[in-house]
Order: structure tokens, then C-alpha cells, then sequence
């Protein structure tokens, strides 16, 4: 049962109609447990409260499926205009986007030229920016834009998941240039030939990989909320003398409040993924989908 749940959130989520359609409607079915506001102003304020407990946050202006030139250039505009907020109000603040909302979907140099003026402004501010992983069939293409960026740039990251097969090898790949990395699960329904089926080889694969690039030498952020797998990346840090500079743990706004608290008393970095803007609908069926749990949720929300 929860196995069709989760496929059914996921197929939602890939429906551009609703997409598009949800964009209208403010933030509904219980989106705004996941998604900080519909503006940076509205953002801001969160990300200001979240620093002042002690939480560094990243921040994503949400978009997906963006299949116009106009679209990917006012999504870069809306990128820009947050890293100048972030930067002027002083706040701890990193800054996350996808490939698509840059216009992945329509051409390299379109997805390159918004990337470099996104790039420079953080430059100037001092914001670093991560470059989220989308479903696998735009996993090489963002892979080769994020190194051709890591030549120019220091201040930009990116997102490797533990379900794809090829993560092993892009990992070690990466490591000549010594990459901002956010280790995560995947968040996308990925067929067999891809990905790992199974939780148990997500979560042994995930561990390899968290791991092996500590042991590199590199950041490495882990993008959880599995207590076993924050148990494995305490074990590792005392077994094998890894310093709490060289890690970070984050987690979505909204999920494992109590989690994230815990780990910020016992002294580790934690930062907070802070989503906003009016294109939630694609973020928050796939949260509904991690935990099907979130559904009585909203349906609650809804009948109040
Ligand atoms: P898992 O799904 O096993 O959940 C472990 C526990 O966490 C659950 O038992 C539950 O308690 C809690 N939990 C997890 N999800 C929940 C939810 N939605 N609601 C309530 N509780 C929940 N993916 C991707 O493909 N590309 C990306 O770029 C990113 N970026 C990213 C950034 C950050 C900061 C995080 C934390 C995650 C991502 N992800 C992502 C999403 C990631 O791939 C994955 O889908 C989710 O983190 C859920 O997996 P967990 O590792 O939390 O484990």
C-alpha cells in the first residue's frame, strides 16, 4: 500500500498541468508545512529566525519543468535578486537551484550564461550555490555543467544520490575537483535499470559514498533524515578522527524539527533546505510521496 501510495505522489508530481494550473492558488494542500513563502521577503524572515537558533540554512526559489528562454531568464533574474537579499540583510544563507529551472531543457548555453551571472553575483556576496539533482536522464548533463562552473568558480556545489548505480564511479570522478557535495537518498521514482529497488542498497550504497568522500578529503554535506544513517556518520567521525569541519548534516524545512534540534545541541552543523516561491506543486507531492504518513496530514488541513 505505501509502495502505491509513494508511485501515485510520484506520478503526480511529473504532471506539468498541475504544475502550471498550481501556480495560481497561493500555497494549498498543505504545502506551506514544506515551503517557507511565496517570496524572498516572505523567505528571509525564516532564514533570520532559523540563524538566530543557531540552523545555517540553504535556499531554493522553487521551479521545475521550465520550458521557455523567458521563464529560465526571470528564474535566474528571481536567483540573483535572493543571493542580493541574503547578502544585504547579512544572513547565513546558501543558495540551491535546479538545472531545469535554468533551462536545462532547452539549451546548454542558456543553462551556462544564467549560471555564470547567477555565479558572479554569489561571488560578490559570498554565497555558495548548489546545484540539486534532478531524475537520472538529467543526471550527466548537469554532472559535466557543474565541472565545467567548478573550473571557474569556487563557490558552487552539487547533489549526488545514493540510489543511482553510477554514483560510485561519478563520485570518484568529481574528485579532482574537489567539490561542495550533498550526499542524499534521490528523491525520484527511477526505474530498476538506474537505480537500486531496494531501501536497504539505497541506504548501504549511501553509506559507501558518505564514506569514501570524507576519506577524499572533501566537504561533504549529508542530506538526511535516517537516524541510522546520522548514527553511521557519528560512528565514522569518532572511528575515523574525521573533524566537524568537513561535515555538515541537512534537512528539509518542515521535516524532523525534533531531529534537526537535537543535532544542533550536540554541536554539529545543521542546515536547513528552505524552499519558496509559487511553483511548489512538483516539491510537495514528493515529500508527500517519502511519507505517505504526510497525507493524513494535509487531509487534515484540508477537512479543518
Ligand atoms: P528516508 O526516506 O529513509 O526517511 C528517514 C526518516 O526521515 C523517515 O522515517 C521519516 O521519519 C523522515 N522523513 C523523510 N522524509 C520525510 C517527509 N517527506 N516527511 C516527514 N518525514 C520524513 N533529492 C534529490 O533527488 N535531489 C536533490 O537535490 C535533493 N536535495 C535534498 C536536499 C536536502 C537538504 C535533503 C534533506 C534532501 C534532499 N533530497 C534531494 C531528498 C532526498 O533524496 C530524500 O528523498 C529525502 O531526504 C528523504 O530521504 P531520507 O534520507 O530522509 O530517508
Amino acid at each position: 500500500m505505501e509502495q502505491l501510495m509513494r508511485n501515485f505522489f510520484l506520478f503526480l508530481s511529473k504532471n506539468k498541468t498541475l504544475t502550471k494550473a498550481a501556480k495560481n492558488y497561493g500555497l494549498r494542500f498543505g504545502a506551506a508545512r514544506f515551503v517557507a513563502g511565496i517570496d524572498i521577503e516572505h523567505a528571509a524572515r525564516k532564514i533570520n529566525n532559523l540563524n538566530e537558533e543557531g540552523f545555517a540554512v540553504t535556499v531554493d526559489h522553487l521551479g521545475e519543468f521550465i520550458d521557455n528562454e523567458q521563464e529560465a531568464r526571470e528564474s535566474a533574474a528571481e536567483c540573483i535578486h535572493a543571493i542580493t537579499v541574503i547578502g544585504n540583510k547579512k544572513l547565513d544563507s546558501e543558495v540551491s537551484l535546479k538545472m531545469t529551472s535554468m533551462g536545462l531543457d532547452i539549451s546548454r548555453e542558456l543553462v551556462m550564461e544564467n549560471m555564470r551571472k547567477i555565479l558572479d553575483t554569489a561571488r560578490e556576496y559570498n554565497v555558495t550555490v548548489t546545484i540539486d539533482m534532478e531524475d537520472h536522464t538529467r543526471c550527466g548533463k548537469t554532472l559535466e555543467i557543474f565541472k565545467e562552473l567548478r573550473k571557474e568558480y569556487d563557490n558552487v556545489g552539487t547533489v549526488l544520490q545514493a540510489y543511482l548505480y553510477r554514483t560510485e564511479e561519478d563520485l570518484q570522478d568529481l574528485s579532482t575537483y574537489e567539490p561542495y557535495l550533498r550526499i542524499v537518498k534521490g528523491a525520484y521514482k527511477e526505474p530498476q535499470e538506474v537505480a537500486f529497488p531496494k531501501k536497504k542498497d539505497v541506504d548501504e550504497n549511501y553509506k559507501k559514498l558518505i564514506k569514501q568522500n570524507l576519506k577524499n578529503g572533501h566537504y561533504t554535506a549529508i542530506g538526511t533524515h535516517d537516524e541510522d544513517i546520522i548514527y553511521y556518520v557519528k560512528r565514522l567521525e569518532q572511528l575515523e578522527d574525521i573533524s566537524r569541519d568537513q561535515f555538515e548534516f541537512q534537512m528539509l524545512y518542515g521535516i524532523r524539527l525534533d531531529l534537526q534540534q537535537r543535532l544542533r545541541m550536540e554541536g554539529y552543523k545543521v542546515r536547513v533546505y528552505l524552499p519558496y516561491g509559487n511553483d511548489w506543486y512538483g516539491y510537495n507531492m514528493r515529500r508527500l510521496a517519502e511519507r505517505p504518513a504526510n497525507v493524513l496530514f494535509v487531509l487534515k488541513g484540508v477537512v479543518k
